[in-house]
């Protein structure tokens, strides 16, 4: 069933993977975040190998949901006055994607003693900085979807 508001049409089953995908990424950050806390029980370097992974591995997914369904260019359609924010948005993805890899590496090379032996707490705050930023990433996209939508429906006309 597709739902089509003015120019934006949205597929539901799209909607529902979209949702599960943020869902997942939202449990897989927190779970990192309280990995990466825990105190005074410091967790394996596997365990922050993997934990990093896994979440690059749904950053990735989410990132190209996104792009791939083109959601950028329906806001667009709908409201070409956001067109500068939706660029400079999807331009983060790159930076953002990159700075996982380089924390995810990192924790590879503690896991496979290629790096001193304290750099957890460097990672950790790699981390925290990074999930930070995608955090307000997320916060603004949703705000320019939303914009977008309610232009769509003629809310605030
Ligand atoms: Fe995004």
């Amino acid at each position: 069933m597709a739902v089509v508001t003015g120019t934006l049409s949205v597929n539901a089953a799209f909607l529902r993977e979209i949702k599960e995908d943020n869902r997942r990424l939202h449990e897989l950050w927190d779970e990192t975040e309280r990995l990466l806390a825990s105190s005074p029980q410091e967790p394996s370097p596997r365990q922050v190998a993997e934990a990093l992974g896994t979440l690059r591995d749904q950053l990735a997914l989410h990132f190209s949901l996104e792009e791939a369904y083109g959601y950028f260019e329906d806001a667009l359609d709908v409201a070409p006055r956001l067109s500068e924010r939706a660029e400079e948005l999807r331009s983060q993805h790159g930076a953002l994607f990159l700075e996982l890899c380089g924390i995810v590496e990192r924790a590879e090379q503690w896991l496979y003693h290629e790096t001193a032996r304290d750099v957890l707490p460097a990672i950790s705050r790699r981390y925290r900085r990074f999930l930070h930023a995608l955090k307000e990433h997320e916060t603004r996209e949703t705000a320019m979807i939303m914009e977008a939508l309610n232009d769509d429906v003629g809310v605030g006309d």
